[in-house]
């Protein structure tokens, strides 16, 4: 079957010069059109183009199946790719299980759709209605290996088609529960991964990788680092000797973002069967792929018959670090000033280092997991809080430390999630102390990692 017979049908093109990714390309990783000096925020998006109501049950496009990426493979770039190839539904849907398999292997745990829903405890504590997705018991102990599964389902179809990425090595930049995501996804598949990580990553975090096998290259943060992060630079060094990016940067591997927008399908099919809707969303952003993701994944389900509406989207940053709130402030000032949205977005787009750029001190939170120096996958969530009417919210860590308490009390009897997990909870706190929520409100908070202290 031709691609464009599809339905659904998946393209990957950049956000910013429109360049499409090739399908066949066993490396459609980054926009084509993409260069490291020409200040354009290059970023494949998914265009997708499905009958109304293809993600309702009725539909008979998504089925009935505990594993996620089972239950909406006919959603995801690589299923396409693979279906267009010739490489029947059974084939790939063996490949998944497989997969799986081996991940429970390792991890103890294969994917399975997440928990979402109302928690009592944190309702009446913020007098709205509050419902909690929770992802610190999922592989890994985080959201994260998600996003590499799908990349992984992409290597594994190159593979079969006859590429030879089977022989490169697979690289990310990460001391936290993304390199421990992609070390599980990596081991299960045999593959040899590079993990560029700080000298000072969390010791539990660096022995754990140590036991998957993965590879560490420690780099060095000197004082005075005006370009970035050092594992970033150091990751971006090994890509272009060849290595895989198996990273969770969408703008380095834009399938990422297909693994975590499962999150948002998950949530509006699970807000769906307990007839409620969201009012708003609040999402803690480090670099910036989960919130891109969970707002991609909701977009479709809104256009494809899941979700009745967006709910109102806030970024949620620490103050030690909030290179996505100075460029949302940037966007919205050009906004204030009579510019219309779209036309913002493009000059961001198009100017992308007078908006993001690398934080200048090394910062310092509770919530490590979210110090990324740049919010590398930025524009999609200036875009969706600009158009929902949202704003980021930056929370101190006072206020990171009352929710991660808060946020374990209440969710007691399902093990304890990090400070970084429980985040998005220290946005919707403050927004409440200032006034900022309605009375019949319900909220959607994101519970991301595992506590591993
Ligand atoms: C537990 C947890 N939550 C949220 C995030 C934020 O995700 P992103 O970096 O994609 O914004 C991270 C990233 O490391 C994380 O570890
Ligand atoms: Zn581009």
């Amino acid at each position: 079957m031709s691609r464009s017979e599809l339905d659904p049908a998946v393209r990957l093109v950049c956000q910013a010069c429109n360049a499409e990714a090739d399908p066949k390309d066993p490396f459609p990783f980054r926009c084509p059109a993409a260069s490291n000096d020409d200040d354009v925020d290059h970023l494949l998006v998914r265009h997708v183009s499905a009958k109304p109501g293809a993600l309702s049950p009725a539909a008979g496009i998504v089925d009935d199946d505990p594993n996620p990426f089972v239950r909406y493979r006919r959603f995801l770039a690589s299923y396409q790719t693979a279906m267009s190839s010739g490489v029947g539904d059974a084939v790939f849907v063996d490949w998944i299980r497989d997969l799986d398999a081996s991940i429970a292997a390792v991890d103890g745990r294969g994917f399975r759709v997440t928990p979402f829903g109302p928690s009592d405890d944190l309702s009446d504590r913020e007098d709205v209605r509050v419902w909690i997705k929770n992802e610190s018991n999922n592989v890994g102990g985080s959201h994260k290996a998600r996003h590499l599964f799908a990349v992984m389902l992409h290597l594994k179809l190159a593979a079969h088609l006859g590429s030879d990425l089977a022989d490169r090595s697979l690289a990310i930049a990460s001391c936290g529960n993304a390199a421990i995501g992609a070390a599980v996804v990596a081991r299960a598949s045999d593959r040899l991964l590079s993990t560029f990580v700080p000298e000072d990553g969390h010791p539990a975090t660096i022995s754990r990788l140590r036991e998957l096998g993965a590879k560490l290259e420690v780099c060095v943060r000197t004082t005075d680092m005006p370009q970035g992060d050092p594992c970033y630079l150091g990751l971006q060094k090994a890509l272009e000797d060849g290595a895989i990016p198996f990273t969770v940067q969408a703008r380095e591997n834009g399938l990422v973002v297909e693994g975590g927008l499962l999150i948002g399908y998950e949530m509006a099919a699970q807000l769906a069967a307990g007839g409620e809707s969201l009012d708003r969303l609040f999402i803690q952003v480090g670099g910036g792929t989960l919130a891109t993701s969970v707002i991609a994944g909701l977009r479709e389900a809104l256009a494809f018959g899941l979700l009745p509406r967006m709910p109102v989207i806030h970024a949620v940053q620490t103050a030690s670090a909030s290179p996505l709130q100075r460029a949302f402030g940037k966007v919205a000032s050009l906004v204030d000033k009579g510019a219309d949205v779209e036309r913002a977005l493009e000059y961001a787009a198009h100017h992308r280092s007078r908006f993001m750029w690398p934080w200048e001190t090394k910062p310092h939170s509770v919530a490590y997991g979210i110090l990324d120096d740049e919010t590398y996958d930025w524009l999609p969530i200036v875009r969706a809080m600009l158009e929902t009417g949202g704003h980021p919210l930056v929370v101190s860590e006072q206020e990171l430390m009352t929710a991660h308490e808060a946020g374990n009390e209440a969710m007691s009897d399902s093990g304890r999630v990090c400070a970084t997990g429980t985040a998005g909870l220290a946005g919707l706190e403050q927004l409440r102390g200032t006034g900022g929520l309605g009375p019949d409100e319900t909220v959607g908070v994101l519970f991301t990692g595992v506590d591993r202290e």
